[in-house]
C-alpha cells in the first residue's frame, strides 16, 4: 500500500502553515484539499506532517509525465548550470528553437507551422485570439458554455461559469459570442443522442446569422474535451461542423488543449482522436511537467501574421522551462508511455462504468482515454446536480489519502487526472479510497 496516514489531513504542521497561507494570500484564492506538500515523486505526495498520498488532481493536469520525473529534473538541473534565461527578445537559444520545432511536428496537420512560446495557458490563448484576429481583419470569436481558457482580461471574457470566475470582474473584452456546449448528458429528456447533435450544429449554424456574420468572425475557440466544464467530450460531427465552418468563413479554429493535451486522452492531443486538424492549437500545463511554458501553435501563414514586435514577452521560451517540455515530449513519443496512458485510461474507465451501475448517486461517467470523470446528481432521472455531495466526496477521499479537484459547470463533479505514470497498484488503491467515499455518501 503507497498511502500512509500518520495524522489528520491537515495534520498540525500543515495547519500552521495553512493559517500562515490564510494570512498572507488573498482569501479569493481557492483550494481543493488542506493538503501541504514537501515531497513529490511519480504520483506520490509527502505532506509536512509524515502522510503519503496518492495525486489524483496531478496540479490540475500539469503532471502527467509525474512528479519530478527524472529526466527532466536532470534536464532542468543541466540547463540552469549553463545559462538560466537570456530573452527570446533579445537573444536566441536552441532549446527554444527546438521546442517549436518539435511542437510543430507533434501537433496534427502535415501543414507549415510555427510556434509562439509564453509562461501560462491564458497567455496561449490570449495569443492564439489576438492572432487569429489580426490574421483575419475581423474580431468575432465564438465560444462555449462551460469553456474555461484563463483569467487575463481576454480570456476571462472567453471563460464560461460566471459565479466562480468572473462575478464582480468586468467590464469584460467585446465581440465574443458564447454557445451553449453540446454536452450530450444533459440534452432535453426524450431527444435522442443523434437530435440532439443535429439540433446542437443548426444552432451553431445560425449564430451565424444571429450572433456574428462570417465576414466579421475571426475564429472559434473549442476545448475537444472541455476540462473544467467537465470532461465533455464534443461529438465529432459538431467538431466537424467547425471544422467546415471554418473552412467556409475563412474563421480560424482554435483547439484548446490546455488541459486535453499531452496524453491526457491517450493521445498527445484530444483533436487527433477526432482526426479534426485545427489551424491552431494551444498547449500548456503537461508541456512543461510544472514549470510555466505554453505554446500557441498554428499555420504558418496566420502564425507570420503579425507585423515585427507584435508578439512576445519577457519569460516566453525561457530556456529552463523549454528544456522541460523537450525531455517531456521525448519521454511521452516514446511506445511505453501510450501504452501505459491507453492503460491507465482503461482501468479508469472500466472502474468508472461499474461504479455507475453500482451507485445511483452517480449520473453519468465520461471523458476520454485517461481524461475521466464522475457527474453527481440528486436524482438520476431529474439530473439535479449535488455539489454539496460532491465536495462531501472529496472531503471524505483527502482524509483517507488521495488528492483530488472537483470540475463541471455546477460543481457536482470529480475529475480524475493522476500522473500518467502511476502504477496499476497506486491507481487501484486510490479508486478504492474514492469508491469507499462514494459508498459511504
Ligand atoms: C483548457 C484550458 N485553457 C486555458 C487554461 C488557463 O491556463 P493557465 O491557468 O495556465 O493560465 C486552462 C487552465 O485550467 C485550461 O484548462
Amino acid at each position: 500500500m503507497t498511502i500512509q496516514l500518520k495524522t489528520a489531513i491537515p495534520g498540525p504542521k500543515s495547519q500552521a502553515i495553512l493559517e500562515r497561507r490564510l494570512k498572507s494570500m488573498p482569501a479569493g484564492l481557492a483550494k481543493s484539499t488542506d493538503v501541504v506538500v514537501a515531497d513529490a515523486k511519480g504520483a506520490v505526495v509527502q505532506d509536512v506532517d509524515g502522510n503519503t498520498l496518492l495525486d489524483f488532481a496531478g496540479a490540475i493536469g500539469v503532471m502527467n509525465i509525474g512528479h519530478c520525473a527524472p529526466k527532466v529534473v536532470e534536464a532542468i538541473k543541466a540547463q540552469a548550470e549553463k545559462y538560466i534565461h537570456t530573452c527570446a527578445l533579445v537573444t536566441t537559444f536552441e532549446p527554444m528553437v527546438q521546442l517549436c520545432e518539435a511542437l510543430n511536428e507533434i501537433t496534427p496537420g502535415q501543414h507549415a507551422k510555427k510556434t509562439l512560446l509564453a509562461g501560462s495557458g491564458s497567455e496561449a490563448v490570449e495569443n492564439a485570439i489576438n492572432i487569429a484576429r489580426y490574421y483575419t481583419k475581423r474580431k468575432g470569436v465564438i465560444c462555449f458554455e462551460g469553456g474555461y481558457h484563463g483569467r487575463t482580461l481576454l480570456t476571462l471574457s472567453l471563460t464560461s461559469k460566471h459565479g466562480l470566475f468572473k462575478k464582480g470582474f468586468g467590464p469584460f473584452g467585446g465581440d465574443i459570442y458564447r454557445l451553449p456546449s453540446p454536452n450530450v448528458y444533459r440534452r432535453p429528456a426524450g431527444m435522442s443522442e443523434k437530435d440532439f447533435i443535429d439540433w446542437s450544429i443548426l444552432q451553431l449554424r445560425n449564430a451565424l446569422i444571429s450572433q456574428v456574420d462570417p465576414s466579421d468572425l475571426a475564429a472559434i475557440l473549442i476545448e475537444p474535451v472541455q476540462g473544467e466544464g467537465g470532461f465533455i467530450p464534443i461529438p465529432q460531427a459538431y467538431l466537424e461542423e467547425i471544422r467546415k465552418i471554418c473552412n467556409e468563413t475563412g474563421a480560424v479554429m482554435v483547439c484548446d488543449e490546455i488541459q486535453s493535451g499531452f496524453f491526457r486522452t491517450g493521445k498527445f492531443f484530444a483533436s487527433e482522436h477526432y482526426g479534426v486538424v485545427p489551424d491552431m492549437i494551444t498547449s500548456a500545463k503537461s508541456l512543461g511537467a510544472g514549470l510555466p511554458i505554453s505554446a500557441t501553435t498554428g499555420r504558418s501563414e496566420i502564425m507570420d501574421a503579425v507585423h515585427l514586435g507584435g508578439v512576445g514577452g519577457t519569460y516566453g521560451g525561457s530556456p529552463v522551462t523549454c528544456a522541460a517540455a523537450l525531455e517531456v515530449i521525448k519521454e511521452m513519443r516514446t511506445p511505453a508511455f501510450k501504452a501505459q496512458a491507453e492503460k491507465v485510461g482503461a482501468i479508469i474507465e472500466d472502474r468508472l462504468n461499474h461504479w455507475k451501475e453500482k451507485y445511483s448517486i452517480i449520473g453519468d461517467v465520461r471523458g476520454l482515454g485517461p481524461m475521466r470523470l464522475v457527474e453527481f446528481v440528486k436524482d438520476r432521472e431529474t439530473k439535479t446536480p449535488d455539489p454539496d455531495l460532491t465536495l462531501k466526496i472529496i472531503r471524505d477521499a483527502v482524509s483517507k489519502g488521495i488528492i483530488l479537484i472537483r470540475a463541471g459547470l455546477f460543481s457536482n463533479c470529480i475529475r480524475l487526472l493522476p500522473p500518467l505514470v502511476i502504477t496499476e497498484d497506486q491507481l487501484n488503491e486510490g479508486l478504492d479510497v474514492l469508491e469507499g467515499a462514494i459508498a459511504r455518501a
